[in-house]
């Protein structure tokens, strides 16, 4: 029933069969058992900045802190969130046309491109209608229950399938992650720009692999020189924003399933403006 989606506030429909705005929008329409308290987009600019990385370890942290957790993997370009935070249990058909989310051993519910293709090795390169249909599954036929928060992997740039992301479903926030030297032409060209049309507001921004601390005097050596983060911060109103070192333990461990148990100091002011928002 309409009443009982977060997206349908207000609607005075009978049923979502006759609501007119699931009728323009296809994506309106969630399983009856499904209740989405808060959607994180989390974008960047390009690939290969951390974007995964950093969904994956935001989503077990508050898992972690207890909160129910969803991640809708829809970026099909890269090593992606089942294999860095693992998969106790694959996604399997619901009713006929409904399907059951995969989730981890820590109980973070999946739905990712990579689960429909187990075999794929090599990026995915699907056109724009094709992945849009997809994700409509994950969000509108999965069964998903209560979820405090959902996270989105989103693929890089500004691509039909961002913006079908963005457009569709009820975005509450974007968390930018940038690489240090891609931080400003992020920031100005692709998550303000988001943020403005879709009327979404950037929660958190995290410049990744913006030093090393050296293994011997724990100093931290910035690679890519003095960041910028908190002067873009501020300039673009920007309340929570991180730097995250560059880490093999976080590499080794993405690339072994075992991102969920990692502990990184760095993303605890963004758990916490995650907290105020539920
Ligand atoms: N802070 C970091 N320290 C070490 N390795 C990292 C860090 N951030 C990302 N990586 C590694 O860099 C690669 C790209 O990260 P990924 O999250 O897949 O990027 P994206 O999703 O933006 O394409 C992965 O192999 C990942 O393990
Ligand atoms: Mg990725
Ligand atoms: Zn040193």
């Amino acid at each position: 029933m309409a009443e009982e989606q977060n997206t349908c506030d207000g609607c005075e429909a009978e049923s979502c069969e006759d609501c007119p705005s699931a009728l323009e929008n296809p994506f309106a329409k969630m399983q009856d058992d499904t209740h989405i308290r808060k959607v994180i987009g989390v974008v960047s600019g390009k690939g290969g900045v951390g974007k995964s990385m950093v969904t994956s370890l935001l989503a077990s942290k508050m898992n972690r802190e207890g909160y129910k957790v969803g991640v809708l993997d829809t970026d099909a370009t890269g090593p992606s969130i089942p294999r860095m935070i693992g998969v106790a249990e694959n996604l399997k058909p619901g009713s006929e046309e409904t399907i059951i989310p995969a989730h981890n051993d820590a109980g973070v519910k999946i739905m990712s491109v990579d689960l429909i293709l187990p075999d794929a090795t090599e990026p995915v390169i699907w056109r724009g209608p094709v992945i849009s249909g997809v994700i409509r599954q994950f969000w509108c036929d999965t069964h998903w229950g209560d979820i405090d928060i959902m996270f989105i992997d989103m693929p890089p740039g500004t691509s039909d399938v961002a913006l079908t992301v963005f457009q569709n479903l009820p975005v509450d926030g974007i968390v930018v992650v940038a690489s240090p030297q891609d931080l400003v032409e992020t920031i100005a060209t692709k998550a303000i720009k988001m943020a403005d049309e879709m009327d979404i507001p950037v929660v958190g921004l995290v410049e990744n692999m913006s030093y090393i601390t050296c293994p011997d005097c724990g100093a931290e050596i910035k690679v890519f020189g003095e960041s910028k983060l908190e002067q873009i911060a501020e300039t673009y109103g920007i309340g929570t924003f991180v730097r995250m070192p560059i880490d093999p333990k976080l590499s080794v461990a993405a690339d072994n399933s075992g991102l969920g148990q990692v502990e990184v100091e760095a993303i605890a002011p963004l758990i916490d403006t995650f907290e105020g928002m539920l």
